[in-house]
């Protein structure tokens, strides 16, 4: 039976929330772990990486983690921000981790809004360079929510019946 990991960065809840949907979609071959504890990676055969949008970026744990994955890994990538889903903060996070995992077998990558904190939100207000997205995030304040969790799950469901798939010749 093939094996997976799903593997998340969260400081507020919210990639949590999401990797623990996907880890009940995935089912009994799954595990799940914060990405300080995942120990070896080398047993799974489709992995999935959460991490929360921080400035405009992936944080710096998770990228490290993501260069350090074997080549030719299948994964999967997800993330949870502040901003609209439609607005390019969201993707563009997610296209620089699919460039970090370059060397991976990257298979799909999935995202939706997540709460912000109070205390985020107030540092926010304070800070001008976060105006544009800032203005964006009170109305995140019900998401993840029961639809962007359903999605989440069906997300899971692609991922893993396109690790079944044999990977196009060369390409691992
Ligand atoms: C320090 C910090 C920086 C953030 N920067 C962004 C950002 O640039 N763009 C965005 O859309 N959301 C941003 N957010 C919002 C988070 O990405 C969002 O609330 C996320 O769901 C938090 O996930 P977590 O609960 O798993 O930590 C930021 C949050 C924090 C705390």
């Amino acid at each position: 039976m093939s094996k997976t990991l799903v593997v998340y960065f969260s400081r507020t809840g919210n990639t949590k929330e999401v990797a623990e949907t996907i880890h009940e979609e995935v089912g009994r071959d799954g595990t799940i772990a914060p990405i300080d504890k995942t120990g070896p990676v080398e047993l799974y055969d489709l992995m999935f990486v959460g991490f929360p949008v921080h400035s405009h970026s992936v944080p710096f744990p998770v990228e490290t983690f993501i260069k350090s994955l074997p080549k030719g890994k299948p994964i999967a990538l997800f993330s949870t921000h502040g901003a609209f889903s439609h607005h390019p903060i969201a993707r563009e996070a997610l296209e620089y981790a699919a460039v970090l995992a370059g060397h991976c077998r990257l298979l799909g990558t999935f995202h939706c809004r997540g709460r912000l904190s109070l205390q985020a939100m107030e540092t926010l207000a304070k800070s001008p360079e976060h105006r544009e997205w800032a203005e964006m995030a009170p109305s995140a304040a019900s998401h993840p929510d029961s639809h962007d969790l359903a999605e989440a799950a069906l997300f899971a469901r692609h991922m893993k019946a396109r690790s079944a798939e044999k990977s196009p010749a060369g390409r691992d």
